[in-house]
């Protein structure tokens, strides 16, 4: 197979080069192409192109956090924030066993951002290890909103080896759980 799901890969090494706004406006259409919750549409994403808040954003990783370097490194850097209370929430009460579907709404979105991206010749990884509060004072998001994760995307400085996913006969099962 060598479709976008199974040759899309986490890059954590970008070359200089910048990438262009035509590149992050295709991208952004993917994100917003996303399915959500309800079609509330809770995403907000800040396009992040300053190089110093890019490098203080990257010392706000956790320690020995493998995408340090390469966000430091981006042109770009998606910052994935939502408003919590728009998704699983009708009238601000909660209609669900869950109370974050928001979660859930933004890793849609992540995807999206990040396979478009392979599809346009770029590497991302999503990072979700990071000093959250830091960020959001950095990025001045206001307090209804959550930021959830970083997307670094640049051109890729190398081919990461795929890591090994579990055989479909490990999680997949047939009608009850017990089912092969
Ligand atoms: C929710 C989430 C959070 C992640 N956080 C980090 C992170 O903080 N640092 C990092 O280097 N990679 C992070 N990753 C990337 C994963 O390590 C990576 O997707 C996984 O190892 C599989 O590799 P692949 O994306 O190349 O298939 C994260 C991925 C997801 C989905």
């Amino acid at each position: 197979m060598d479709d976008i799901f199974s040759t899309r890969r986490s890059v954590r090494r970008f070359q200089d080069k910048e990438v262009e706004q035509q590149k992050i406006t295709s991208i952004l259409k993917a994100a917003q192409m996303a399915p959500t919750w309800g079609n509330m549409q809770c995403q907000e994403l800040i396009v992040v192109r300053d190089r110093e808040k890019i490098a203080k954003l990257a010392g706000l990783l956790s320690e020995k956090n493998p995408a340090t370097l390469c966000t430091g490194k981006a042109t770009v850097v998606f910052a994935v924030c939502g408003n919590p209370l728009r998704s699983g929430f009708y009238k601000g009460v909660q209609v669900t066993r869950y109370d974050q579907w928001f979660l859930y709404d933004l890793g849609i979105v992540s995807q999206n951002i990040c396979l478009k991206a392979w599809e346009l010749g770029l590497g991302s990884v999503i990072v979700g290890s990071f000093d959250h509060e830091k960020a959001e004072r950095l990025l001045e998001i206001p307090g209804e909103y959550k930021l959830v994760s970083l997307i670094p995307v640049g051109y890729p400085d190398h081919k990461p080896t795929p890591p090994k996913r579990r055989e479909l006969d490990d999680f997949v099962h047939y009608d009850t759980f017990s089912g092969k």
